[in-house]
This record gives C-alpha cells, sequence and structure tokens, in this order.
C-alpha cells in the first residue's frame, strides 16, 4: 500500500517515536482568524441597538443594530446588521446577528436542526432608549441593553443566567471588496486591507481566502456556573478547563495520526454545545455554525485563574465562568438552553438537533472487528471460533481490505470471491456483516463512481473549478460533493441491493475518513477554498454561487452519512439501518453511532474513552465506543481485559486493531484471559435488553443514555467533575477499572441526602449512598451498582448471538430502596424492523411494593406477540420476606417458590413463568 499513511508509519517507525505530530496541525496562533480574534478586546462593543426599529413578528423580535465609530466624534456608523431573537419550543431562544445587506449569502449549516425550530409566544414587556424586556410563555426573560449591545437571559427564579457580550467580543466581520493598495508616505505600495485578509498559508499550502476575513464571535458568560461541559470532540477531562494559557479548544474534524490525551486540538468530530452547571441551576448554548470554530474558556474558580484576574472582571466572585465562540466564517447563530436541569437543557438539546432513533438490537451487542479480515476463509474461522470458544458475537467487521484496490462497492474478487455466502453463513447464527465505504474515490479509470463523478460533475471543485484531487487510502481521490441533492441521490441509489450485490439486510455500513481525511492536505483534510454546492440564487454569480469548504467543513460528514441513511432505507424500507461514522456534527445522532478513532493500547486511552463518550452523549450522540483493545500497539492481557470489561458498559462495543499489530481475537491470549474475556462480553449480552430499552427510551426523551452523575445529582457537588464513572439510565452506575495493577479503587457513591442505596450486582451487598467507598477489585471485578429503587431486566442463558436470545426468559432484579419499593421499565419488539411504528412492541413498567409486584403495559394500545417469559425474580434489601407469593395472570393463580438467602436480605421467586406478553401480577402474603 503505498499510500502516505504508511509512509508516514515509516518515518515514525524509522525514528523510533510515536505520537501526534503537532507540527501538521495549526495552533491558534496560526489560524489567521484565531489569532485575530483572540488580539480583538475592546474595552466597549462598537454594537448598538437602534431601539426604535423594534418589531415583533409572531414569536420574532427584530432590530436594527449598527457598529458605531466610538472614537468619531459624530458617531459615524461604520456597519449595519439585523438581529432577530425568537422564543422557541421548549424555553429555548435563538439569537441571530447577520449584515444588513451581506455581498454574499453567508452559510448557515443545513443539517444540524432536525426540522424548522417550532415557535413559543414572545411578549414585551417594556422598552424604553437603553433597553428592552421580553418574555417568552414560559414568563422566562430577556433583557436587552441597546448600547452597547448586550442579552441577559434571566432563570425562573428572576436571576440572571447567562449574558451575551459581557465582554465585548460580540463580532460579525463584514463581507468585503478588496481594497485599493495605496502609496504610504515613502512611495511603497501597501494593501489596503489588514495582512492575511485575502489569503494565508500554513506550511507549504496556501489558502486564498476570495471572500476576505469574515469571522464571527461572542462572548457567553455565566453566573453561579461552577464547570463547563461539551464541545466534543476532545481528549481532554470531561470538565472543560480554563484556556487562559493555551489555546482555546478547536472544533475543526481532522483526522490527527496518533492523537494525543488530555489534549484541546481538534480531533475526528466537532459538535459546537456548550452547557454550564452550578448548584443554582444548568443552561447551555448551541454555536449553529460549521466553520472552524474555536472555544475559549475562563473559569474564576480554578486555582489557575489569578486572583488579580477573578477580582477585576467578578468582583471577587469565583463562582462564574466566561466562554467565547471564534468562527471563520458564517453568521452569528446562536440558541440558548434556559434549562434549568441538566437533563432539561440535554433535551432542549436534542429538542433542536434530535434524538437517535430507535438502534436494531444487534447494534447494541458485540463486535469484532480487524484491519482486515483478509479473505472469506478468514471471516468463516473467526465466527466458528467464537461458537467454539462460546463467546457470543453478533458482527464481523470488513476494513478496506475486502474492496477491489480501494474502490468502495466493489468486492476484492480474489479473496471474497462469494460475498452472498459468506453472509449467509453469519445471519445463519443470526449474526450481521459490516463493510466499510469511505467518501474519497479512487480516480481509477473505468471504476463507475469515478467515471460517474467526472462526467456529471460530482466531485468537490479545487479553488478554479476543476475536479480537487487529494491522496487517500486508495492513492489519488476525489471527493464527492454531497451537498449537491443530485449526487446525494446518487450515492444513496448505490446501496440497492443490485447495485452493491453481495450485501443484503444484513449487511450495515461503516463510514470512515468523512472529516474528510485528505493525507496531503492542510492538516490532513480538504483545502478551505475548495467549492462545493450551493443552490442556485437568482442574479448569483462568481464568488456568491458556491460554498466554499470553509463554510461547511464541519458538516460534510454529517452530509455523507445522511446519503448512507438514505441509500440503506431505500434498499430494505423496513429494516432500521446501522451505520458507525468517525466525523460528528450536531445532528449525527439522527442518522449513526459514532466511535473515537484511532486510539493507542495504552492506559490512559481506555481511562479516556469515559470523558470522552460522556461529553458526546450529553451532546446528543448517546451511540459512542471506542476501538476496544486499542488501535495502535498491542495490548497486554491485562489492559486487553479491563478494556472488556470497560467496553461492555459503554454503548457501542467493538474490538478493533490496525493492521500492524498481532492478532488478538479473545482466543487468541491463555485461557485465564481468554476466560475473563468471555465473562465480560457475557455480561454484555446479559443485560442487552436493558441497554435495548434505554435507547428506546432516548429515542422518546432525548436523554443520554450514558449519564455524566451530575444529571441525576445535580445539587451534589463533588458529582461535577466526576469522569471515571458515569450512570445507565438512572440505574446501574459504572466504575470501570481504567488503571493498571489496582486491587482497589475508590468508588463515589451519590445520592446521600435522599438516603440512597448502591446494591453491588455481583454480590446484591447494599450500600448507603456517602461519597466515596473502596471497592476491591480482582481481575475479574468491574465494579457495578444497581440503584435501590430501580428494577433491571436480564437474560441470563447467553447464547451465540442476541437474535438467538429474542425469546428467551427474563431474570428480573429488583433492588429496593429504604422504603422498600422499586420499578423499572423494559421495551420489547422484534429487534430490526419498523414493525413497531404500527404499535408492534411492548413497553413495561414493572413495580415492586411489600404487597407485591405488578407488571403492566405503559402503551396500552401497544402489544408483541413475545414468547419470552420470568424465569426468576431476584428481590435485593428486602427487610420481611413475604410467606407466600401467587402469580395472577390470565385469571389463573398459581402459587410460587420462593428461596430466602439470608445475610444478604435477598429473596429469589424461582419460576414464576409469567408471560411477559400479557400483564400479571404477583400478591405476597405475610
Ligand atoms: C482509519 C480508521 C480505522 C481503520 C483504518 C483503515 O484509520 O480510523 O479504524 O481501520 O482507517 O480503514
Amino acid at each position: 500500500m503505498k499510500t502516505l499513511w504508511c509512509l508516514l508509519v515509516a518515518v515514525v517507525t524509522i525514528h523510533g517515536a510515536f505520537g501526534v505530530d503537532r507540527n501538521n496541525f495549526k495552533t491558534c496562533h496560526q489560524s489567521g482568524f484565531c489569532k485575530r480574534l483572540r488580539g480583538f478586546k475592546p474595552e466597549n462593543s462598537e454594537y448598538t441597538l437602534d431601539v426604535n426599529s423594534i418589531i415583533i413578528d409572531g414569536n420574532v423580535l427584530i432590530a436594527e443594530v449598527k457598529t458605531i465609530d466610538s472614537e468619531s466624534e459624530r458617531r459615524t456608523v461604520l456597519w449595519n446588521y439585523i438581529l432577530k431573537l425568537s422564543a422557541l419550543e421548549d424555553n429555548t431562544y435563538r439569537v441571530e446577528l447577520n449584515e444588513k445587506n451581506p455581498l454574499y449569502s453567508r452559510y448557515v449549516p443545513q443539517l444540524a436542526l432536525q426540522r424548522d425550530p417550532r415557535p413559543d409566544g414572545i411578549k414585551l414587556v417594556s422598552k424604553d432608549n437603553e433597553k428592552v424586556v421580553v418574555i417568552n410563555t414560559q414568563g422566562q426573560k430577556v433583557v436587552i441593553i441597546a448600547e452597547p449591545l448586550k442579552l441577559e437571559f434571566y432563570d425562573k427564579n428572576g436571576e440572571v443566567a447567562l449574558v451575551l457580550n459581557e465582554n465585548a467580543q460580540l463580532l460579525v466581520e463584514p463581507l468585503r471588496k478588496k481594497k485599493e493598495q495605496y502609496d504610504d508616505e515613502e512611495g511603497n505600495a501597501v494593501d489596503g486591507d489588514e495582512e492575511g485578509t485575502w489569503g494565508e498559508n500554513f506550511k507549504s499550502h496556501h489558502d486564498s481566502k476570495p471572500r476576505g476575513n469574515e469571522a464571527v464571535s461572542l462572548d457567553v458568560s455565566f453566573p453561579d456556573a461552577d464547570q463547563v461541559y461539551g464541545i466534543p470532540e476532545h481528549t481532554d477531562r470531561f470538565h472543560l478547563a480554563t484556556t487562559t494559557s493555551g489555546d482555546p479548544y478547536r472544533l475543526y474534524n481532522l483526522d490527527v495520526f496518533e492523537y494525543e490525551l488530555d489534549s484541546r486540538m481538534a480531533i475526528y468530530g466537532a459538535i459546537p454545545v456548550l452547557y454550564a452547571h452550578g448548584t443554582k441551576r444548568t443552561v447551555g448554548v448551541f454555536w449553529h455554525n460549521s466553520a472552524e470554530t474555536w472555544v475559549d474558556v475562563v473559569n474564576y474558580g480554578d486555582s489557575t485563574v489569578v486572583s488579580s484576574l477573578v477580582n477585576l472582571v467578578t468582583g471577587g466572585q469565583k463562582h462564574r465562568i466566561d466562554t467565547r465562540f471564534m468562527s471563520e466564517s458564517g453568521v452569528l447563530d446562536l440558541f440558548v438552553l434556559l434549562g434549568d436541569t441538566p437533563a432539561d437543557v440535554f433535551r432542549q438539546y436534542t429538542t433542536l438537533t434530535g434524538v437517535a432513533p430507535l438502534p436494531p438490537r444487534f447494534s447494541l451487542a458485540y463486535h469484532q472487528s480487524r484491519w482486515n479480515y483478509v479473505d472469506e476463509a478468514d471471516v468463516r474461522g473467526v465466527d466458528d471460533n467464537f461458537d467454539a470458544h462460546d463467546i457470543p458475537a453478533d458482527v464481523i467487521w470488513l476494513d478496506i481490505e475486502y474492496t477491489d484496490r480501494k474502490m468502495y462497492f466493489t468486492w476484492d474478487s480474489e479473496k471474497f470471491r462469494h460475498p452472498s455466502e459468506m453472509v449467509a453463513n453469519l445471519t445463519a447464527k443470526g449474526r450481521k456483516l459490516v463493510v466499510i465505504i469511505d467518501p474519497h474515490i479512487k480516480r481509477e479509470p473505468g471504476y463507475f463512481y469515478h467515471e460517474d463523478a467526472t462526467q456529471n460533475g460530482y466531485y468537490v471543485k479545487d479553488k478554479d473549478g476543476k475536479d480537487y484531487e487529494g491522496w487517500c487510502w486508495p492513492g489519488s481521490s476525489s471527493y464527492p460533493d454531497f451537498l449537491n441533492p443530485v449526487v446525494h441521490n446518487y450515492y444513496a441509489s448505490r446501496y440497492s441491493f443490485d447495485k452493491f450485490p453481495g450485501t443484503s439486510k444484513d449487511v450495515h455500513i461503516w463510514n470512515d475518513m468523512n472529516e474528510p481525511s485528505v493525507f496531503n492536505g492542510p492538516e490532513v483534510t480538504m483545502p478551505k477554498d475548495c467549492r462545493h454546492y450551493k443552490q442556485p440564487e437568482d442574479g448569483v454569480e462568481g464568488i456568491g454561487s458556491f460554498w466554499e469548504h470553509r463554510h461547511v467543513h464541519n458538516e460534510y460528514g454529517l452530509f455523507y452519512i445522511r446519503g448512507t441513511h438514505e441509500g440503506m432505507l431505500s434498499r430494505a424500507p423496513n429494516y432500521r439501518p446501522f451505520i458507525l461514522t468517525r466525523a460528528t456534527f450536531a445532528g449525527t445522532q439522527r442518522y449513526a453511532a459514532m466511535w473515537t478513532g484511532d486510539n493507542t493500547a495504552e492506559w490512559g486511552f481506555l481511562a479516556a474513552t469515559v470523558p470522552m463518550c460522556i461529553s458526546v452523549a450529553i451532546s446528543g450522540v448517546s451511540f459512542c465506543g471506542s476501538d476496544v483493545g486499542g488501535f495502535f500497539k498491542n495490548p497486554d492481557a491485562e489492559l486487553m481485559t479491563r478494556w472488556y470489561q470497560a467496553g461492555a458498559f459503554q454503548p457501542f462495543f467493538r474490538a478493533h486493531s490496525h493492521i500492524e499489530t498481532k492478532r488478538r481475537e479473545p482466543w487468541l491470549f491463555e485461557p485465564a484471559t481468554t476466560a475473563l474475556l468471555r465473562d465480560a462480553v457475557r455480561k454484555r449480552y446479559a443485560l442487552l435488553d436493558f441497554w435495548y430499552t434505554l435507547f428506546f427510551e432516548h429515542s422518546r426523551d432525548g436523554l443520554p443514555v450514558m449519564r455524566p452523575l451530575f444529571q441525576q445529582y445535580p445539587k451534589e457537588q463533588a458529582t461535577f467533575t466526576v469522569d471515571n464513572q458515569y450512570l445507565l439510565g438512572d440505574k446501574l452506575l459504572i466504575r470501570p477499572v481504567l488503571e493498571q495493577g489496582v486491587t482497589l479503587v475508590k468508588v463515589y457513591l451519590p445520592g446521600a441526602d435522599t438516603h440512597t442505596l448502591w446494591y453491588d450486582v455481583d454480590t446484591y451487598q447494599a450500600h448507603q449512598a456517602n461519597g466515596f467507598i473502596t471497592q476491591e477489585v480482582n481481575i475479574a471485578k468491574t465494579p457495578v451498582y444497581q440503584r435501590g429503587g430501580s428494577a433491571v431486566w436480564r437474560k441470563e442463558r447467553v447464547r451465540r448471538s442476541s437474535a438467538l436470545m429474542l425469546n428467551d426468559p427474563y431474570t428480573l432484579v429488583l433492588a429496593l430502596d429504604e422504603n422498600n419499593t422499586s420499578e423499572g421499565t423494559l421495551y420489547i419488539d422484534d429487534g430490526e424492523t419498523y414493525n413497531y411504528k404500527q404499535k408492534i412492541y411492548i413497553y413495561s413498567k414493572v413495580k415492586y411494593t411489600p404487597e407485591g409486584i405488578t407488571y403492566t403495559f405503559i402503551d396500552e394500545n401497544a402489544s408483541y406477540p413475545t414468547r419470552s417469559w420470568v424465569e426468576r425474580i431476584v428481590i435485593a434489601g428486602i427487610k420481611t420476606p413475604p410467606k407466600t407469593a401467587k402469580l395472577h395472570q390470565n385469571e389463573k393463580q398459581t402459587a410460587l417458590l420462593m428461596t430466602l438467602h439470608k445475610g444478604n436480605d435477598v429473596l429469589v421467586i424461582r419460576k414464576p413463568g409469567a408471560s411477559m406478553a400479557k400483564p400479571w401480577k404477583i400478591v405476597f402474603s405475610y
């Protein structure tokens, strides 16, 4: 493989070094607008609102804003803008500021929002020359101060929750024409514009910047906030750090080879949503912009922020955080999420950008991948070995080598001669295949995709309007312009079974390299002055008739997976597609799961999986995982074990590895390790229905599946900075072992003020929540606790794949709270079709009280003919065990057998035999 990638690997190997080459990526100083904007610190904002211009139209307040030259006595107007403040459903406001008459239209992301946001009402409360006050229907107040322009958003108690332009960093650089050169006093020709306005260089790359500077910026202050979160994807800790020393957080989708830990550098994903949390409230902002973006954070409570700055800015108040968004282009477009709890803001964000639809059940099971399973015999061997070693698996993955020389939608005709038979072998055991399809297209004469794209003008163009050519896995490649609806349709149609022979509804798709990755491009991506399709506008020609890559960069990968999604739906309309993406943007969750890319088999990378996945989860993308075992390098048995154990409790559970690593399927380790890996995978399968229910509930309420502790315990300050544990729904607390060689770990058990109990799921031992406990962890142990008051459904008969377990019986684990009650939910359907939209499913609630247990349907008009039944009920934490238990179902009563496991206060009801297809109850007597 003569790719630059391999050359890079070779170079790294020769030098013996490992890790990111920072020289390939810009610092803020090397990014023209970031440097310019970070240096922009006016004392007062030049932006002024004309109070007399205000119009209220439906849910929107519209006003004229001007920039005024404060130096000039005559208050010269520099530029004219239009401000819009819209009140939206679910306690959300939108603030837009655009030029009144821009030279060309400025880009607004096209796919991030799931639909036009739904309006709420807005009412003018008062207006004078200095300020305007409005409220929404929730009574939530916004005060607009006219000069200098500032917007204050109030919470429901009438306190300021969030302020825009407090620090005078609002800026929308007007689009302009090139100024003539002029002669200075010495007669030298001088450019009329600031240096760098019309072009800048990075390494050997020149960016021609045909529109000149067009940046936007805004500061957002959060009074009373203790921490801010979000703006993934970074490898830094979960709660964001103060950026006064070093660079801001960068959002720019990039393929960073051997990315480093604890870094604010950009990597594959960019989701511009940020949340501020304190004991008083939670609020958030969604910065609706797809251009390169940098975000500065100053947390006045951080020890790194010097007290003179704290005093100067906040008068000594340490509970305050200031942030600032800076983007290279676009309009200023910001959504304010008014909370006021963490769950409220997370939901408000998914109300805007959408939820993940219910995934096919298999996708929540275990996935086995490697770059590469080399041929059909290899796939067969791996598949068979799972059975031989009694390890369940649902999916085998094929990386790029399955294709004919990296031409997607083809097969290597030597190594994969019978793809349909290969797939049929897998599906016979209920397994699936996932194949990779990348966006870059090999420039190979005769390759249908390349021919079609060339002839029909489907490729992204370079700055001169020719097909852009870059270098990627296939060598010389071009990149389809998925912004063009014709290209989108063409690409989607490639997934029809007749056009992609060998595939079936059981073949799902992995979309990689969609940042997009261009090995020889600036920062390993596409030049910013490349041209994309823009919907034609009457009378607009030249520069205004296309978008530059600069405008759309972070959204390109989303356009791509949207095409895949559409293609998979058209090929098999009643089957839920599964797609994995590497690049992310706001809205990704509507189409795909994501993973954290090319990590390394080192302990730090295992630990990073938790903050990375909870950051994307609160940013809408719950379906997150990492390459289990680490992509680069070879994990030893302990690291491999701990990674499987951690992965088993993260939403996307896939082992994957680099082509040059040693083979590491679970049976290739010592038998003792294989047994531990088997045990981890089996734990996942036992809880699959729990996972499936969580994803179903996410599709309804938009809340993260994998949750930070502060979501459920928002007043408990100690939870604000916990990022080595998390919750699954509101029921299980996971503290994976992320450290080498430990026999003890500290676990924080939240909920002391509500007397929460946490039951160790392995022993049913109850711990009273009271901060940190020390937990013993031998190599087989993953600390997982079930919250007292919750019910969890399990399946204990683990089989070869999840499909084979569909009708297996359930074990119900009831963990009692201090009031001797517990409850939980369960979702059941066929696991793969859209029949649930026809009410063919069961969504049920189970409730335990000392009188008995009831199993009822939450959605009473839905049903599903499941053959599953209840095999066992475990009641943990029972204080007064009943003498008898009777099952009532279908007008029949059956006496049940119980055993008490003394000491642990655990009562087991053996074989209740209740069918899950109909409601039932169990009545106790004492
Ligand atoms: C990228 C992906 C990695 C994959 C490789 C080959 O590096 O991140 O997972 O194995 O490309 O396709």
